[in-house]
């Protein structure tokens, strides 16, 4: 028996030598189990290619169906996966946005350069108003990130106040009742800066961690009587430094939540094709992904030394793949397409936040629309799922559910002398007391038998989804937008307390106990 990673809490996943032809997942209800946070399965819209022109927004005058501007289309399809929160204006766009030039009359708003995504021309016209307008549309709570790197702590204090104090409390806010809106919007997540180590303003952790005491002490009050959650720009991937001096440094009445950002890439300098790889690839970029896993560990570890009570939260608010851009498309607009592999990498890693609950509070794909690992493509009037959508749509059953704790030995994925783990799972208790089961298969090639040891959960019917497809590379496109879609998964059976199924090669299921 190897011991591939460290027995955690809530998941103690053992890999075998040999690969066995079935497993055991022992499920075991804990009264004391953490809720998974409905923010674990939170979205980023940045001003980058097309993810907020032509992909959320496209104007009052366009003839696509839209509501003062953003898609019907759209809308409808992310409240029907119960989107929780959406972040933005960036990414790295976020360090050069001034707020002030994206209210009032669109015809007075000041252009600028968008210098990291192509160097297109900004004209401002999807901006707070229409950011915070829409989030309401799509039942999401936003998360703002604000500007710390060439921005002022007197502009991200009066960007709070005109978002969220009352009417007639102070300028700001009458200022934005002037612009058509006197009721403050609902905003608790603000993040003070974005990847601060690099585009942010490339600076040292401990510059960092002064600038941003300096920021979120202007953000409130005497005791964020506001409760306003701030977000401090957290380290990338294995950046262990980074967690270290910002929890060492910031006082702990200053902070809310730490950032975490990791992509799944092959090779910077070599990312390779969206849709078009190899097994080796397709192998590397599921290394990466569940290398999540010791990511979470270890930044969590760090952030337990300094404050032991789980008062900071972690998010992890950028994810996802990231490959080489569609051809012929523009190198800077990050437009990728989506494959059954991004299916296995969302599901899988969506699994390592699920079993992390008591510490990742919030995550955030990257990115929503038209950009990287999107859940939606669209051309022009056309819109289209993709496979890593059907997976937050089949999950949105964990939402502030109530972690199960599992414990299993995972058969190997063994390609080319290398192993990974072919089983990945994570299951909850929602509200009514239902139980859900999220079990992902990542070998290319192989069936898994598994056995769920459901004694103690007393279950009575068994259903079930499932999304699977004949080639890692399958795919939704415009003209055949349904190619990659879910199917009902009545195979699992149910008796003498276990459920019994078989998952096919680079699969997802999700499985709905009811007593
Ligand atoms: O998501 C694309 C970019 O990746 C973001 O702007 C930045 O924060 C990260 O480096």
């Amino acid at each position: 028996m190897r011991s591939y990673f460290i027995p955690l809490l809530f998941v103690t996943c053992l890999f075998a030598d040999t690969a066995f032809a079935q497993i055991k997942v022992k499920a075991k209800a804990t009264p004391d189990a953490p809720t998974i946070s409905r923010h674990i399965y939170g979205h980023f819209a940045e001003h980058l290619g097309r993810c907020i022109y032509d992909g959320f927004y496209v104007g009052e005058d366009s003839n696509i169906p839209n509501k003062e501007g953003v898609r019907l289309d759209v809308v409808e399809a992310l409240k029907e996966m119960k989107i929780p929160n959406l972040r933005w204006p960036g990414g790295c766009f976020a360090d050069t946005y001034h707020w002030e030039d994206g209210i009032g009359p669109k015809k007075d708003r000041p252009s600028m350069l968008n210098i990291w995504w192509g160097n297109v021309k900004e004209d401002n016209s999807f901006g707070t108003h229409e950011f915070l307008n829409m989030c309401e549309l799509l039942e999401t709570e936003p998360y703002l990130s604000a500007n710390v790197g060439s921005g002022t702590s007197q502009e991200f204090a009066d960007w709070i106040k005109y978002t969220t104090h009352p009417a007639g409390s102070s300028p700001m806010p009458e200022l934005r009742a002037k612009n058509g809106r006197s009721e403050p919007w609902k905003v608790k997540f603000w993040g003070i800066g974005n990847e601060a180590w690099g585009c942010g303003g490339n600076m040292r952790p401990a510059y960092y961690a002064d600038v941003y005491r300096r920021f979120a002490t202007f953000s409130t009050n005497w005791n964020n009587a506001d409760g306003l959650v701030r977000i401090a720009s957290g380290a990338s991937s294995s950046d262990y430094n980074w967690t270290e001096v910002l929890m060492k440094n910031i006082p702990k009445n200053l902070i809310e939540a730490i950032a975490l950002h990791h992509y799944s890439v092959i090779d910077w300098g070599a990312k390779g094709s969206a849709k078009d790889f190899t097994e080796a690839q397709y192998f590397t970029i599921m290394q990466r992904a569940l290398m999540m896993e010791e990511l979470i560990q270890k930044h969590v570890a760090i952030m337990d030394k300094y404050d032991p009570d789980k008062k900071v939260d972690l998010y992890v608010d950028e994810w996802g793949g990231w490959y080489e851009v569609e051809p012929g498309t523009n190198g800077a607009f990050l437009y990728q397409q989506n494959t059954m592999r991004d299916a296995m990498l969302a599901a899988t890693t969506l699994n390592i936040f699920n079993n992390h609950a008591d510490r990742v509070k919030m995550a955030n794909i990257a990115q929503a629309i038209n950009v990287l690992q999107a859940v939606i493509l669209t051309n022009e009037e056309k819109l289209l799922l993709t496979p890593t959508y059907h997976i937050f749509k089949m999950y949105n059953v964990h939402h502030d559910a109530q972690l199960i704790p599992l414990a299993f030995e995972s058969p190997l994925y063994i390609y080319n002398n290398k192993v990974l783990p072919a089983v990945s799972a994570s299951a909850s208790r929602d509200k009514v007391g239902n139980v859900h089961f999220s079990l992902v298969n990542i070998d290319s090639k192989k069936s898994q038998a598994i056995e769920i040891d459901v004694a103690a959960l007393n279950l009575e019917s068994v259903t079930g989804e499932i999304l699977t497809s004949d080639k890692l590379q399958d795919h939704n496109t415009f003209e055949n937008p349904n190619k990659v879609q879910t199917k009902k998964f009545d195979a699992a059976v149910l008796a003498n307390g276990m459920l019994r199924l078989d998952i096919p090669p680079f699969s997802v299921i999700v499985l709905e106990g009811t007593k």
